[in-house]
């Protein structure tokens, strides 16, 4: 189940306890949502309750597996990247797209880069 508040931003909903570090602010799939600094991407998906992230060649939607950078099935994009989740640390202003695979990065990027010549 995935929470979403009326000011629409995504509520934190399985953290174990109240993360002491720092706030930093991120967006998943276009909608604002707080991050904790140190944590990974996966945690920060994983706490908003986003568990099918990734997307393969044959349109198979999957969530991490082995969260330790193994499997590659938390492959997301981050700011029109490709990326693990859990093996990248958030950063204030990520923008973290679930449900991407490469043909859609690759794409966006094509796209990022006619629009900045
Ligand atoms: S969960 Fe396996 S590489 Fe991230």
């Amino acid at each position: 189940m995935q929470t979403k508040n009326t000011n629409d931003t995504l509520t934190r909903v399985n953290d174990v306890f109240t993360p002491e570090s720092n706030v930093v602010h991120v967006e998943i799939d276009n909608i604002p949502c707080k991050a904790y600094e140190g944590e990974s991407v996966l945690s920060v998906l994983e706490a908003h309750d986003k568990i099918q992230i990734s997307k393969n060649d044959h349109q198979q939607v999957a969530g991490a597996y082995c969260g330790m950078g193994i499997c590659f099935c938390c492959t997301v994009s981050i700011n029109n990247l490709k990326r693990r989740a859990c093996k990248t640390i958030v950063k204030e202003g990520m923008k973290i797209d679930t449900q991407k695979n490469t043909e859609d990065i690759v794409e966006a990027q094509f796209l990022e880069n006619i629009k900045n010549n």
